[in-house]
């Protein structure tokens, strides 16, 4: 179909227009391969063409679904805590070479942008957070957990696998590692860093109350811009992310895109727009007005 040059309904909610050229292009390199190692079998009458473009696979596709299948099964749906609904799980050194480190599942999901081959090391950086559950010591438990979970969901359908997570931190840590920059003057404005904590081309996260926002230091104009903290989408820290183009935040979970400078979606998933905030710099500290003005004494939210 993608050879076709077709995309279904539901693919193109989700593939960007600027990507789905890329889709029909790959997918007609991989047909383009595989008749050419079967018309080179044939002209050369071996079997080994063939064998070395589809006997891994072949081979291979037990270990894929052995391995793939207990990432989510039975686990809770449409949570965005990936604590609740993915498995980490121990495997053996050989598996795991075959599975890209994929066995860090929780963390892959979690932090979307970390390259596999640095999966044991966010492994071992969040583990000693505290904050993360226990990981499954082998295949075995996981398919005695699941697989009776499973069978029961044939006939209850609401019924899902729950994860014991570790306690929250106690709020006094939470207040520690917060980056809190007071409550709003009398105009909404609050002092969100000094001039020099952000480079040209990056962003830091900030709070006021119990709302996150960013400010970036733009590339291209050298301005300050400020935002909502997190992504309208599924409500990631966009400062976990990353800043591309120039002008884009990418979000860490999904990698939708918005124009920080007008909070306008750039890429799906994101649709809705993110709320933008006025900056202004004095005496080396960057101002954002994350409130407006009160009007008679009263106490405007502030978003
Ligand atoms: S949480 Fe899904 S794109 Fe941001």
């Amino acid at each position: 179909m993608h050879a076709r040059g077709e995309l279904s309904a539901p693919e193109r909610t989700f593939v960007p227009a600027s990507e789905r050229a890329a889709v029909v292009f790959q997918a007609r390199a991989f047909l383009a391969i595989y008749a050419a190692t079967v018309v080179w079998s044939l002209l050369s009458r071996s079997p080994l063409p063939c064998m070395f473009i589809f006997l891994p696979y072949s081979l291979g596709a037990w270990h894929f679904v052995l391995t793939g299948v207990f990432q989510h099964a039975s686990l809770e749906q449409d949570v965005l805590d990936h604590r609740l609904n993915t498995r980490t799980c121990y495997v053996n050194a050989i598996s795991g070479f075959i599975y890209w480190n994929m066995q860090y599942h929780v963390e892959h999901h979690m932090f979307p942008m970390v390259p596999y081959y640095n999966l044991p090391e966010l492994h071992a950086v969040l583990q000693a957070g505290g904050q993360m559950p226990e990981p499954y010591a082998s295949m075995w438990s996981v398919y005695r957990e699941m697989i009776p979970a499973l069978i029961k969901q044939t006939t209850d359908p609401d019924y899902c696998t729950k994860r014991p997570l570790p306690p929250p931190l106690p709020e006094a840590r939470v207040a520690e590692l917060r980056k809190d920059a007071g409550a709003p003057d009398a105009d909404g404005w609050v002092a969100a860093c000094d001039f020099g904590d952000v480079a040209p081309g990056d962003m830091l996260r900030f709070e006021v109350g119990n709302r996150s926002y960013n400010v970036y230091h733009a590339e291209d104009d050298g301005l300050w811009y400020a935002t909502a903290g997190k992504c309208t989408h599924g409500a990631a820290y966009l400062a976990d992310g990353l800043v591309v183009e120039k002008t884009l935040v990418e979000c860490p979970k999904h990698n939708g895109c918005f124009d920080f400078k007008t909070g306008l979606p750039k890429r799906l998933p994101v649709k809705t727009r993110l709320a933008t905030y006025a900056t202004k710099v004095e005496a080396g500290v960057v101002h954002v007005q994350v409130a407006p003005r009160r009007k008679g004494g009263r106490e405007l939210a502030y978003e």
